[in-house]
């Protein structure tokens, strides 16, 4: 019988399928922890077309913003934007996409808690 094929090349794993990479999310949540005591850590994931960067992005989201645990008992509660950059940015127009993005999202945050508080 002809099985289905969770996986397609240009699509992020679910998170239930997310395999391996423990190296590199033990040292992300690493950073994220040392964040939320106050002592930003960066990171970048960097890696050919196709390795499970963007994957990788959405587990880190999922930490950053308290879905996963961080450490044992620990959420993290980070807001998450996305920002693309193109080679005609300047530090100004990065620091204005950064500023806008957080804006929709906070703003976004703040209109789904006034619906749960209604509920
Ligand atoms: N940890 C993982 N476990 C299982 N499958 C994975 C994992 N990471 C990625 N994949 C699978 O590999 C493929 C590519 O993943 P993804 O889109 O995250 O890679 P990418 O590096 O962001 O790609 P691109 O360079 O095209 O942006 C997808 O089919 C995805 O489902
Ligand atoms: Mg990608």
């Amino acid at each position: 019988m002809q099985k289905y094929n969770p996986f397609r090349p240009d699509k992020i794993v679910p998170p239930g399928m997310f395999y391996g990479r423990v190296e590199e999310i033990e040292y992300i949540e690493h950073c994220l922890l040392q964040a939320k005591h106050n002592n930003s850590k960066h990171f970048i994931i960097d890696g050919e077309r196709g390795i499970g960067k963007s994957s990788l992005f959405l587990y880190t989201r999922y930490v950053a913003t308290g879905s996963v645990e961080i450490a044992s008992g620990e959420f993290a509660n980070f807001v998450t934007v996305d920002v693309s950059l193109t080679e005609d940015d300047s530090w100004y127009s990065i620091v204005r996409k950064i500023a806008s993005s957080l804006e929709s999202e906070l703003n976004r945050i703040s209109i789904f808690r006034a619906e749960t508080r209604k509920l």
